[in-house]
């Protein structure tokens, strides 16, 4: 749906950049910060979010662009700057900016993501305007960035689980047959069990009564 709404923008490109080096907003905006509402990447992995950005005004000869990035809200702290150069600690060698100065479009690369990434991200835009001076502005959104759980290392705690049924007549335990491998007690097994405890408890009651049978005989002897 994005992409559809895009493309006329990104035709209208090549003319407005011969037009000072700016690009007009589509919209009855001034200016505008576009990136999209919400991307969502696994943890471990990377996400780049993407960004363009139009003012319908002069820019001055040398417009001095800079793009920063904060999160969290609105007016969330400062994760990355351009000028000057600055990378929020949390994200120190995982953050890269893909955007060449004069262009109006990039994308901030996250790496290594982690779950305490889940956030939101604003992109703000700066640059030295003809009649304004100095002009700065921020998507009012951001992107809502979602770090989701590496699904191999789910399915791997999902194979390894342990089930066990019972029936009437068998127990049977299955699972990662690998580490676990898998039996299973039939009723004979059961009534074995049971009978090997009978015939101790025989045993045990026989050999009481062979010691008093046996002691009584002694008595008789004397
Ligand atoms: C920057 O973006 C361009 C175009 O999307 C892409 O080909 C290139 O690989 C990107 N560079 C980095 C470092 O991500
Ligand atoms: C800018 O947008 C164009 C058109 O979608 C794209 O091909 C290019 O990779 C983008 N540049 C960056 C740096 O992302």
């Amino acid at each position: 749906m994005g992409l559809p709404l895009l493309l006329p923008l990104l035709l209208l490109l090549p003319t407005s950049l011969q037009d000072g080096g700016s690009a007009k907003c589509k919209s009855n905006n001034i200016y505008e910060v576009i990136q999209p509402e919400h991307l969502s990447a696994p943890e471990g992995g990377s996400i780049h979010i993407p960004f363009s950005f139009c003012y319908s005004g002069n820019p001055a000869k040398d417009p001095r662009e800079s793009i920063s990035w904060r999160w969290g809200h609105f007016h969330g702290e400062f994760i990355y700057n351009t000028t000057p150069p600055f990378t929020h600690e949390d994200f120190k060698n995982r953050l890269v900016l893909n955007w060449t100065k004069g262009a109006r479009n990039g994308s901030l690369l996250i790496s290594n993501l982690r779950k305490e990434d889940s956030s939101t991200y604003f992109c703000r835009v700066q640059l030295t305007t003809q009649k304004e001076g100095r002009q700065l502005w921020q998507s009012i959104l951001g992107t809502s960035l979602t770090i989701t759980r590496d699904t191999e290392k789910t399915t791997m705690r999902a194979t390894s689980t342990i089930t066990i049924t019972t029936t009437t007549d068998s127990v049977s335990v299955s699972g990662d047959k690998r580490s676990l491998g898998s039996c299973s007690f039939s009723t004979e097994a059961a009534v074995s069990v049971a009978m090997t405890s009978t015939v101790f408890k025989i045993a045990i009651l026989g050999l009481i009564f062979y010691l008093r049978w046996k002691r009584s005989k002694g008595l008789q002897t004397k």
